[in-house]
């Protein structure tokens, strides 16, 4: 079938135009039918030009014209006029196309939902349907910043002197925290490979190489539970530096952000980046992420209530947890119904209870205030610095439960009373830093590594590896922007011996360590450099960029919170002599 090629794009004709012949190749968008007239919108990708069909001047044509319907894939040649209805919402709203010619490239089978914003159509059809979907022109724009953010990573890198080098995706399962998905061979069977949670030990061995600066934007797989932020494949901006400190790391990166702001956005974000201590993150805000573009600063009580006869929160002082509370300013006169949803909300976060003090014109509506003295009712009124009209919600827990109740909750509110709207469109970076070494699992009471198991301790704690290795911290960062996690890294330990220390006291014993992990202590063996990174996660810096809350936005093809693939049917079945020549048998079918 014949059609012509287009001379333009349908989102560069202006006013100046006016008069030219020209072929446009395009998808049609909408129709409609005004006084006698047909006018479609024509779309593709670099925008939206309205033709038009007169059935007064080619009544044949405007007859043929009829047949059209949305996404046919069409070819048209006419004249760029001024329009007498301007459409000021749209670049090429001043002119549109008196068709001379044209013809259908492609029919297009009635799409299940219109190419629009806003549209009431569950996210099951639109996934089934991807290629429907990402035709809408704010979904593209998502791939043009992301397109640009990794044009500005590679320029910004190779500026300074780094090498990008590819990782293998087939490799040795190393869980680093997520489980591994597991590819099984052929070749030896009953033996697997598997898709890297990260590169990180691979990065580590190119800097013991001596390859000094390394770079990648890479895929990562990690068979974890979904959510808005996290897919099971994602894409890192994968660092690594030898010879170098944490201000070396964390200065290498703020340049970046400041580039991909400035070449994505035109914005100047001001750098060095705020460093907040862990604890005070936690403490101050609740989140080891925590929103710095609003206040609702959180407050200790412990030290109020320690000796309190309400024994909710003096049993927890003493058990050696934390009362702290949340000053929702000017929340006073929330309903006992919003009030219950709060707890609710809050038990989600594993509370047990949520205390409330509400500070009335009339004094202060609390059902816990008859157990708390006037003393100890003033004092936590000062330390939470609340005015009438303010409501305090009292958390009581474990330490690190307490501050996440009352950091969920502080998101919540700021959602609730509008401040969430009013810091749209602001960036808040910074650094978190000094994280614990370890955390201990509640329920095992075993250590898991905070960060990673290669990420090293702080000089000044080597000693406590052997004492008290729940108080050391770790040489760890993480980078936060409005209250989502962007990147972590750490400097590395680079000794052996010390690495081998990591594992034990992860659990592992001196074999298991060998089994899984004998090639990279063999290799730090061999005079390994100091050495340090990072990795960003490129979907959700383009996520802020583009300013969605759902990673799948970013992703051209992405999986459901339940891990599949709608459009192509993936995970899927595999033929019996598939599994056969893998040596593999399944336990049910
Ligand atoms: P970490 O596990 O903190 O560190 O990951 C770094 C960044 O990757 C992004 N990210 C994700 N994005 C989308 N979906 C996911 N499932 C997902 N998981 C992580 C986040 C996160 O901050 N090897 C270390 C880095 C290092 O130490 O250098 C690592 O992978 O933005
Ligand atoms: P109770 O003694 O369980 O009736 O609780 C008395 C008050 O303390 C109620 O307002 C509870 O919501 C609150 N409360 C109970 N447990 C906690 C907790 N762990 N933290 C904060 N408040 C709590």
């Amino acid at each position: 079938m014949k059609w012509k090629q287009r001379t333009v794009n349908c989102g560069e004709l202006r006013p100046g135009n006016d008069g030219k012949l020209v072929i446009l190749n395009g998808w049609i968008h909408s129709r409609r039918d005004l006084g006698g007239m047909i006018f479609f919108d024509i779309r593709d990708r670099w925008g939206i030009t309205q033709i038009v069909f007169e059935p007064e001047i080619n009544a044949a044509l405007a007859e043929k014209a009829k047949s059209l319907r949305s996404e046919f894939v069409l070819w048209i040649e006419g004249t760029v006029r001024l329009r007498e209805n301007p459409n000021p919402n749209i670049p090429t709203g001043l002119i549109e196309i008196a068709v001379g010619e044209f013809g259908v490239i492609n029919k297009a089978k009635l799409p299940p939902f219109d190419i629009a914003d806003n549209i009431d159509t569950s996210e099951e059809i639109k996934l089934t349907h991807r290629f429907l979907d990402l035709r809408r022109h704010s979904l593209q724009k998502n791939f043009i910043i992301r397109n640009q953010a990794c044009q500005t990573v590679h320029k910004y890198f190779a500026d300074n002197d780094f090498l990008e080098i590819e990782t293998p995706v087939l490799m040795k399962s190393t869980p680093e925290g997520a489980r591994d998905f597991l590819v099984p061979s052929r070749i030896n069977k009953g033996k697997f490979y598997a898709l890297p949670q990260s590169p990180q030990i691979f990065k580590q061995i190119l800097m013991i190489a001596g390859f000094e600066k390394y770079v990648q934007i890479v895929k990562c797989f990690r068979d974890e539970d979904l959510r808005s932020d996290r897919q099971p494949e994602f894409t890192q901006i994968d660092i690594e530096m030898s010879f170098v400190e944490r201000k070396d790391v964390l200065s290498m990166a703020e340049g970046l952000m400041k580039q991909l702001w400035k070449d994505v956005l035109g914005v100047e974000i001001e750098t060095p980046f705020a460093r907040m201590s862990f604890r005070d993150a936690m403490t101050r805000y609740g989140s080891d992420k925590p929103d710095l573009r609003f206040g609702l600063e959180l407050a200790s009580l412990s030290d109020i209530v320690a000796d309190t006869e309400f024994k909710v929160f003096s049993a927890v002082v003493k058990s050696g947890g934390e009362v702290a509370a949340l000053n929702a300013k000017g929340c006073a006169d929330y309903s006992r119904k919003q009030i219950d949803n709060l707890t609710e909300f809050a038990k989600k976060y594993g509370a047990k209870g949520l205390a409330w003090i509400k500070v009335k014109a009339d004094g202060i509506q609390s059902p816990i205030a008859k157990f708390l003295s006037e003393d100890e009712l003033d004092s936590i009124i000062d330390a939470t610095n609340a005015k009438e009209g303010d409501l305090i919600l009292i958390s009581s827990d474990k330490w690190m439960r307490c501050y996440t109740i009352l950091g969920a909750l502080r998101l919540e509110i700021a959602r609730q009373t509008g401040i969430m709207d009013r810091v749209k469109g602001q960036f808040s970076f910074h650094w978190v830093v000094d994280f614990p070494l370890f955390e201990k699992d509640e329920e095992t009471g075993e250590f898991n590594a905070m960060h990673h198991p290669f990420t090293t301790p702080n000089d000044e704690d080597i000693d406590k590896l052997d004492t008290a290795p729940d108080k050391a911290y770790a040489r760890a960062y993480d980078l936060v922007v409005n209250g989502a996690e962007l990147g972590g890294g750490s400097i590395r330990i680079h000794d052996s011996n010390i690495q081998r220390k990591m594992f034990e006291l992860l659990g592992m014993s001196a074999e298991e360590a060998d089994a899984k992990f004998g090639f990279l202590l063999e290799a730090l063996k061999y005079g390994a450099p100091p050495h340090g990174g990072i990795a960003l996660g490129l979907d959700r810096i383009v996520m802020t960029l583009a300013g969605t809350a759902n990673i799948r936005d970013v992703i051209a093809f992405p999986k459901t919170t339940s891990g599949l693939s709608l459009m192509d049917g993936s995970p899927s079945e595999v033929d019996i002599e598939q599994l056969k020549e893998l040596g593999l048998d399944l336990l049910k079918r």
